[in-house]
Formats: C-alpha cells, structure tokens, sequence
C-alpha cells in the first residue's frame, strides 16, 4: 500500500511534466536493471573477480585484450537475450508529449533506441559498435559471440587491426560532440530526470546539479538512496519500470 505522501509526489512530478517546456532525462544501469542486465554496483556486478573499474580501461586492454573483450562478450550475450522495459518505453512515450526532450543515457546496450527513443546521447558508448585500433573505423558488430579478440575486416586486403569496444573508459574523455549536446540540454531544460544511476561516475554525476543551478526542478527515480538524492529537488523512490510509466 503507497502512503498518502508518495501519491502527491508523483502527483506533483506529473504537473511538473504537463509544464515543462524541455525535459531532460539522465538515465543509467537501473533504468535496464528490470530487464534483467546486471547494474555495475549492485549485487550481480561483478564479473569473474572483476569490477567495472578494473575492466573498462586502456590499461586493462593493453595489458589482456582477450579478457577485456571476455568481459564483453558475456554482456553482449545477456543483453541479446533481454529487451526493453515499461521503464525505457515510458521515456519513449515523454518524448513525444513534451515541446523539448533530451536523453542521455549512460547505458551501452541500445535500449532506448530500441524502445523508441530518438537519437538517445549514448554518453558511454554503444556496446554493438566496434572500433578499430589501427584504422579508427567505427562499426556495427552484432556477433553473439564475437570471436576473441575481434580483428578489423575493413578494406582490401583487409586491415587487420585489433578492434576493441566503441565505448568510453574509465580515464579516456566522453565524446566532445556528446558533452556540448548534453550540457546544452542541462541548461535549458525546466525539469530533469535522473533514473537509475548511483552518482559516482564523472562527469555525469555533475550533470543533475548542473541543471539545477541552472534553474531546473530535478527529480530522481531510484529505490535507493544514491550519491545524488541529497542534491535534487524530490525523490521518487522506486523501480524506473513502475515508477515511470506512472508519470505518463
Ligand atoms: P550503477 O551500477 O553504479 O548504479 C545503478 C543504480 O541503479 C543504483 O543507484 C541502484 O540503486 C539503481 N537501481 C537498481 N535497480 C533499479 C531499478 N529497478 N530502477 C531504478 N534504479 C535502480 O550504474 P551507473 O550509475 O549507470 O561505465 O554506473 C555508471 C557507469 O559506471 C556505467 O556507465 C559504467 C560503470 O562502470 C562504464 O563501464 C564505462
């Protein structure tokens, strides 16, 4: 049974929506976490003895490509077998009810996208994308699993190059195309959503008081306390899979 005071809260929050001009939402590993992928610092997170941190950094791929891309491999296979939520669909639907809408999300596994949302900025990344380290080509690669270590089939004679995830890692710079879209957003939107993530991974854990200086209402949807709830306007503690679908 939800308390009187839950109610008027998300109450609030859908006002809130109704009037809002732009609407930007910053969504991390919770938002999929009811899809059934593991969040990076819940209680699946590990992998073998390996946190994320060990894992998703150019140190840890030049010293062992093999198990860097084991790594990955083993995520692109549960992210194969699992699709979107209410939660991601929910933000599909807001985006078409609002005048301004901006997603950023710090998920690599494309179900934004795949729920409807346009143009999603994929803030770390996008786990079916490939690069390579010898030619710099860019590619879509779907293969469950992927051969290890992947090498780059581009060209004639092919290149060869080792290829390696086309995401952003721990102590390499988010894409500056990326930053400049996401901090424009930050500053015009009125209301900011931030769902799902804990706030401890920079830069995007400065992007909610980001808006907020800038004069937005910042809402967080999360069951649990994160390292942002004491900086945002109101909590609605929850699982983003029932908790936005309310907010339509
Ligand atoms: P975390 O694993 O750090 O945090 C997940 C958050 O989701 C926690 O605050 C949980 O309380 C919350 N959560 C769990 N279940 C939820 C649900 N059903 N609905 C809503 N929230 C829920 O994930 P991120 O904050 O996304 O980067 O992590 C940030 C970055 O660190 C990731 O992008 C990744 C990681 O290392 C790279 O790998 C480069």
């Amino acid at each position: 049974m939800e308390s009187a005071g839950a109610m008027d809260s998300i109450e609030q929050v859908k006002r809130r929506i109704a009037a809002a001009r732009h609407v930007t939402v910053l969504t991390g590993a919770g938002i999929s976490a009811d899809s059934g992928i593991p969040t990076f610092r819940g209680e699946d997170g590990l992998w073998r003895d390996f946190r994320a941190e060990d894992l998703a950094t150019p140190e840890a791929f030049a010293r062992d490509p093999k198990l860097v891309w084991e790594w990955y491999d083993w995520r692109r296979g549960i992210i194969a077998s699992k699709s979107p939520n209410p939660g991601h669909r929910a933000l599909a639907g807001l985006e078409k009810k609002v005048p301004g809408f901006t997603l950023i999300t710090q998920n690599v596994d494309g179900f934004h996208a795949l729920a409807g949302s346009r143009d999603p900025i994929e803030l770390h990344g996008n786990i079916w994308k490939v690069r390579c380290t010898r030619c710099g080509e860019v590619s879509i690669n779907r293969d469950v699993p992927i051969p290890i270590p992947p090498h780059c089939e581009t060209g004639e004679p092919a290149c060869g190059g080792l290829l390696r995830p086309h995401i952003v890692w721990f102590g390499e710079a988010l894409f500056e195309s990326d930053i400049q879209a996401s901090m424009g957003a930050l500053q015009a939107c009125d209301l900011m959503l931030v769902v799902g993530t804990s706030g401890v991974v920079w830069p995007a854990a400065s992007f909610a008081p980001v808006a907020r200086s800038a004069g937005a209402y910042v809402v967080e949807v999360n069951p649990n306390p994160s390292a942002l709830s004491d900086q945002v306007d109101q909590v609605l503690q929850g699982r983003a899979s029932e908790v936005l679908p309310r907010l339509l």
